[in-house]
């Protein structure tokens, strides 16, 4: 499949070679595809990028609480994200003959969209890449599998659960009415097109029918179509009947590389392995509140203790679970970059980090800069020494991080927090607390979607 794809001259196919490596098979029930960072760091400047990922995770995170509620015509449930280049990408190949192009791995929404057509509009994209021709798109025409949508399709209802397709009486032959077309509000920006019927080529399947948006145009955007695994109907993991997925992401330290580690998607038997050494906490009941949807495609799962340098943050209980309302609680994120807490529970976190430690200087001039604190000069200081900071779930599993999956480096012999907490008083609904990717590098992640638990372990991802 991917290896076919040739090359040309654009900037993005560097990254695009390197992620055409072929994906290998183990067996007929496991499915692994590499996982890349996405291309290049917008902003070379070591500050500029640590507040780029700190404002995208926070534009992210009030997406993800605030869902926008979809114009009339067009009732799709599922959000998009805002763009955060910190994120992770996995080559996927469409259409016959393929066509591969990389995708932003999202577990935050469910329709998975290329960049489509010869004539992608790509609005403020501006600020990674030269111009939209860089960005490369999916042509349908050179497609012979690839169908618009029909109204009558079961797959247009995964997408719009409440569709009626006037002047179309089921089985009627005659029928061309077509899936509506989407629009995907999220964050600042939005991303629109027409939802096709195409097949999807993963390493050892072929999956025809496969519900694929064509976004001919988006907004504010990386480089790059959505992979979404979220819990909805329409999601991949749904629509290819997974049992389960995992994912292991490298570390950071890697970006821009050619390393890459590995999206599984598990069917079959082999679900139900239990991988060695794993800890595992049941997911979280998704909230149900009319309107917002979107809550339904999050990975909700219990966190019920955080603890620094081993002493217990108390955190109100209003923040650890989701009410009625769909405020409060833990999800999962592989689209948010560093971990977001509400303004309460992000004081509390930060204020016992701040107590614990001794010795090492605030420095508010990298603060201002990274939008992150604490920040702290170490400066001569040979190994500098971090409270440990430990999320406890329900069931007993514990996350204990490594230093490197919650201070960065800022500059020189400066260190932060990549923990980041919200900058409005209330955000009223939502949940309160979003593990983004970076806390964890170098964990084994799992999605037992037929034992509703989420599972993790450290490892070595490269
Ligand atoms: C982050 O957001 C702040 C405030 O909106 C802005 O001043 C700053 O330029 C942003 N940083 C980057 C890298 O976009
Ligand atoms: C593009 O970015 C500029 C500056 O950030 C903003 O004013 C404008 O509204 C954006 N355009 C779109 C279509 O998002
Ligand atoms: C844009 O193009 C110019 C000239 O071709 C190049 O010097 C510059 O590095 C490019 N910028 C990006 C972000 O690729
Ligand atoms: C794609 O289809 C359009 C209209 O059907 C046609 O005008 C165009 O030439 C086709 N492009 C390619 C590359 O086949
Ligand atoms: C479809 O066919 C039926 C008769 O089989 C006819 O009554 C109806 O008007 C047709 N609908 C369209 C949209 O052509
Ligand atoms: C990856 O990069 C390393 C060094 O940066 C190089 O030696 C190696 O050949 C590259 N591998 C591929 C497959 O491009
Ligand atoms: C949910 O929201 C409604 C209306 O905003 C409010 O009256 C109610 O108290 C809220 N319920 C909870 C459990 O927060
Ligand atoms: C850190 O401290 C050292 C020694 O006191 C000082 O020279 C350096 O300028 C400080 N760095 C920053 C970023 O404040």
């Amino acid at each position: 499949m991917a290896s076919s794809s040739s090359s040309s001259s654009s900037s993005l196919l560097l990254f695009l070679s390197l992620l055409l490596l072929l994906p290998y098979i183990t067996s007929s029930n496991i499915i692994t595809i590499p996982i890349s960072h996405l291309p290049k760091n917008p902003h070379p400047d070591p500050y500029q990028h640590l507040s780029y990922l700190a404002n995208s995770s926070l534009k992210r995170a009030h997406h993800l609480k605030n869902p926008q509620t979809t114009p009339p015509h067009t009732n799709i449930k599922t959000p998009l994200f805002s763009n955060s280049y910190g994120g992770y990408s996995i080559p996927l190949s469409f259409g016959t003959p393929p066509q591969t192009l990389p995708f932003m791995m999202d577990t935050g929404s469910d329709l998975t969209w290329f960049p489509c057509g010869k004539n992608y509009q790509c609005i403020n994209c501006s600020t990674y890449l030269n111009n939209t021709a860089e960005v490369k798109s999916f042509i349908p025409n050179l497609s012979s599998s690839s169908e618009p949508l029909a109204c009558l399709n079961p797959k247009c209802a995964m997408v719009y659960p409440k569709i009626h397709c006037p002047d179309c009486k089921l089985g009627s032959k005659n029928c061309t009415r077509r899936c509506p077309w989407y629009t995907y509000p999220y964050g600042s920006g939005d991303t629109s097109g027409s939802l096709l019927s195409e097949t999807l080529h993963l390493p050892n399947r072929r999956v025809p029918d496969f519900l694929v948006g064509c976004s001919i145009r988006a907004s504010d955007q990386p480089a790059a179509g959505i992979a979404g695994l979220g819990r909805g109907p329409a999601s991949l993991p749904t629509q290819l009947a997974v049992k389960k997925f995992s994912y292991c992401l490298l570390s950071r330290l890697f970006d821009d590389t050619n390393k890459s580690s590995s999206l599984v998607l598990v069917g079959g038997k082999d679900s139900v392995k239990k991988t060695k050494g794993i800890s595992y906490t049941p997911f979280v009941k998704n909230p149900e509140v009319p309107g917002k949807g979107a809550f339904l495609t999050y990975y909700y799962v219990g966190l019920s203790r955080i603890t620094v340098g081993g002493r217990r943050v108390k955190i109100p209980y209003r923040y650890l679970r989701p009410d009625k309302n769909g405020s409060g609680g833990t999800i999962v994120d592989s689209g948010t970059t560093f971990t977001h807490m509400a303004p309460e529970v992000f004081e509390l976190v930060a204020g016992e980090f701040e107590k614990l430690i001794k010795g090492y200087k605030r420095v508010e001039e990298v603060e201002a800069l990274t939008r992150l604190r604490p920040c702290y000069n170490v400066s001569g200081i040979e190994t500098p020494m971090f409270p440990s900071v430990t999320f406890h779930f329900k069931g007993g599993a514990e996350m204990a991080l490594p230093e490197e999956n919650y201070m960065a480096p800022a500059g020189w012999k400066v260190l932060c927090l990549t923990i980041r907490g919200d900058n409005l008083p209330v955000i009223s609904s939502g949940p309160s607390i979003i593990l983004g990717s970076f806390q964890m590098q170098n964990y084994h992640v799992e999605y037992d979607l037929q034992n509703e638990r989420f599972g993790f372990k450290q490892q070595q991802c490269n």
